[in-house]
């Protein structure tokens, strides 16, 4: 009988440990259990746009009728060494792994003869027809992210500045006769006062904010930044 009593309060103290084991794990795993993100090489990046339109970037774009009169082409042409091994920006326009270039900044999306392009890239150029600026810009920074389906093996070109030279130096091949934008003091960094800081890749919200500016009283736009004037005068450097 006691030994009964003895077995059965032995397989009680081993029930409540087991129990406790189990309490205690799920207790840790609560604590630290952290979801894995699902494209861990985005961690980093702050809310991504939806990619297709291009209408909802996250960047402030450059103010390419500044940026563009006074872009390193140099600088530029050393930036397209990434891209000569599937791309040619020669009149001849020959297409290779990928389209030929020549007269690419201002043409038509999936619009070279000759070339079978993705699906991707085809579903693409529903959205955005034409190379804008702006389009080659967020493309040319992380192909795959801006043409989901693209077939174009390349991992993006990260900063800015060498995006604008090789931009500017496609423009420069070809692509002359595609007009540049006045300065638009709306996308300049010192221009809009709500800036939230001197960082002008963040603020996504201020794209659609400034697109309504009374002209008027904008005239003087630049003048908060003494600054930006002196690269906003693009007219003396040609
Ligand atoms: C590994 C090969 C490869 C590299 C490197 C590469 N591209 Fe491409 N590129 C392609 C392919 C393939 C396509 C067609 C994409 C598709 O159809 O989805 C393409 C498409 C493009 C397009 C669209 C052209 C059109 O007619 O619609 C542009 C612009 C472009 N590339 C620019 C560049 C630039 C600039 C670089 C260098 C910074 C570069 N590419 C590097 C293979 C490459």
């Amino acid at each position: 009988m006691s030994g009964n009593l003895q077995f059965n309060k032995i397989m009680a103290a081993g029930l409540t440990a087991a129990l406790v084991i189990v309490v205690a794990r799920v207790g840790v795993d609560a604590l630290y259990h952290t979801e894995p993100p699902a494209k861990p090489g985005y961690a980093v990046e702050v809310a991504e746009a939806e990619a297709g339109g291009g209408a909802a970037a996250v960047e402030l774009d450059p103010d390419w009728g500044t940026v563009l009169p006074t872009a390193d082409l140099a600088a530029g042409e050393k930036v397209f060494g990434k891209c000569v091994s599937c791309h040619n920006v020669d009149p001849a326009n020959a297409n290779m792994t990928g389209p030929g270039l020549w007269g690419v900044v201002g043409r038509a999306t999936a619009g070279h003869a000759g070339f079978a392009y993705s699906d991707g890239m085809k579903a693409h150029a529903a959205e955005a027809p034409t190379w804008t600026y702006d389009q080659l810009y967020h493309f040319l920074g992380n192909p795959a992210k801006w043409v989901k389906g693209t077939k174009m093996g390349f991992a993006g070109i990260k900063k800015p500045e060498e995006r604008i030279a090789l931009i500017a130096y496609l423009h420069s091949k070809g692509s002359t006769g595609y007009p540049i934008p006045a300065p638009d003091p709306s996308r300049q960094p010192g221009a809009a006062p709500a800036a939230a800081g001197a960082a002008p890749a963040q603020p996504a919200p201020k794209e659609g904010a400034v697109a309504t500016p009374p002209t008027g009283s904008t005239a003087g736009g630049p003048l908060p930044t003494g600054s930006a004037s002196a690269s906003a005068a693009p007219a003396a450097a040609q």
